[in-house]
């Protein structure tokens, strides 16, 4: 249908305004550029809300099925990308009704509006758009929490340094390092489904800020668009962006857990460690030198862990502060919230790739190994004999100095007469101590680094994936 002189695009709110605006105006209050995302979400309420109406009488069957069958038109149109945006639409929800009436005529199309606000509109919007998101990344974090568990029982065997100050601290499992990781994104996974409850509870039938007047049921409002509950009151249900700040702070956690993580895996893909090496579909060269192969894919997860981060702050800062209800410092909710979700999930599909394609050196991280690392196992070895481990610790301490001063490699070169020397409760069983496998099948307590231990975890950690 084609746009007569009569009905020529105007703004949905201007019957009151006469004067033009700035130009520059209305680009500064414009958010369709990045709200129109959530134009999916925008025409289901409108259904969902014109079928409200229609219980109330408020409009007829036949206008309701003329609604709906436009509202899907549009929907098609925002697909295959043949939706024209005009002058005056300044977002999402302006451009879709705006369209509607072009379809099925403005007499029919200016009623769906009866009783609601843009106010509880974009509320609404916003919590199905991040409810639906939030889900979506819940499937990926798990897939990616997989990935890993199943990579940590491949390779339950391998032993490797464990650090504290980036020291060589004590050997552990190399899937005890990732079972390490999969907790902390388990926990996150945890974290996401609590979200995702609190998100989905209707702001829909709340109107501008006071209530709706022709007593619509929130309920079946709510029902229809899959949300939990409704929000119980009017003020809050137009004005609480907390969803938006608890999205931003769980993809600020978790970019923090991937940061950490990826900085590990860059240490670890050095020459001077040579653990692991990155697959190639996600290393890049260097523009210069040859021989360069650069872990990108890695320095960018933990880069862009800071933008993120970014975004919760600078919007909690436009929050604070702001009188109830609606005010226009709310839209600046979006461009924040949108770019985390989408760092979010690239983060979580590139990280995913690279853990389930990067090769591990296990000579390298046994090499890695030194006898230094047993020392406190030599303590322990002492306390088993009833030496109290503050004694142990002194004891243990000039066997590595005196290694050190007899120019040995570690303190398993020792002899048994020279251990005797340091302290006659040594017996000839002490040679024993000097193995890293025994040391950590030793720490068989829940969440050590013993193979029963490591397995369990990577069990209990599966089974809270539901
Ligand atoms: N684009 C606006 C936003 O994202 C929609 C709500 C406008 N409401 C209003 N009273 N001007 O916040």
């Amino acid at each position: 249908m084609s746009t007569s002189e009569t009905d020529k695009p105007a703004r949905l709110w201007g019957g009151r305004f006469t004067g033009k605006s700035d130009p520059l105006m209305d680009l500064y209050n414009a958010s369709l550029s990045y709200d129109k995302i959530m134009y999916s979400p925008d025409l289901t309420g409108t259904k969902i809300y014109t079928a409200g109406l229609n219980k109330l009488g408020l409009i007829t069957d036949d206008e309701l099925s003329k609604i709906h069958e436009g509202l899907e038109v549009i929907r098609k149109e925002w697909e295959n990308g043949t939706f024209k945006e005009v002058e005056g639409d300044e977002d999402i929800h302006t451009a879709n009704e705006r369209r509607l009436g072009e379809i099925i005529g403005k007499n029919i199309a200016g009623k769906v509006h009866t009783g609601r606000s843009r106010n509880d509109q974009v509320a609404t919007d916003m919590r199905i758009f991040v409810r639906d998101s939030l889900k979506d990344l819940s499937l990926k974090l798990k897939t990616f929490i997989e990935t890993i568990l199943k990579r940590a029982e491949n390779e339950i065997n391998v032993l490797m340094p464990g650090y504290t100050h980036l020291q060589r601290a004590q050997p552990i499992r190399w899937s005890h390092w990732l079972s390490s990781y999969a907790t902390y994104f388990t926990e996150d996974y945890k974290r996401l489904q609590q979200i995702i409850e609190r998100v989905n509870q209707s702001p829909l039938g709340a109107g501008a800020l006071a209530g709706h007047p022709y007593g619509i049921d929130r309920e079946f409002l709510a029902q229809g668009l899959g949300f939990q509950g409704v929000i119980g009151n009017s003020l809050t249900a137009v004005s609480d962006r907390d969803f938006v700040v608890e999205t931003l702070f769980w993809s600020t956690l978790f970019m923090n857990h991937i940061s950490r993580f990826a900085e590990d895996l860059i240490i670890y893909s050095t020459a001077e460690f040579g653990f692991i090496k990155l697959a190639d579909a996600y290393s890049t060269g260097s523009s210069l030198m040859p021989q360069k192969k650069n872990p990108d894919s890695l320095e960018l997860l933990r880069g862009k862990s800071g933008r993120v981060f970014g975004g919760l702050s600078g919007f909690l800062m436009s929050l604070k502060s702001i009188p109830s209800t609606y005010n226009k410092d709310m839209q600046e909710d979006k461009e924040p919230l949108f770019d985390a979700l989408t760092t979010v999930e690239h983060s979580i599909l590139i990280a995913t790739g690279v853990i389930s394609t990067l090769s591990i050196n296990e000579t390298k991280m046994k090499d890695a190994l030194t006898m230094d690392m047993l020392a406190t196992d030599l303590a322990d070895y002492l306390v088993r004999k009833g030496v109290p481990f503050r004694e142990t610790h002194h004891i243990s301490g000039e066997c590595v100095r005196k290694a050190e001063e007899l120019n040995l490699s570690g303190i398993d070169k020792l002899s048994f007469e020279q251990y005797q020397k340091i302290d006659n409760r040594f017996e000839k069983d002490v040679m024993d101590s000097f193995d890293f496998e025994t040391s950590v099948e030793r720490r068989d307590a829940i969440g050590g680094t013993a193979k029963s231990a490591v397995l369990k975890q990577l069990k209990n950690l599966q089974s809270q994936l539901v």
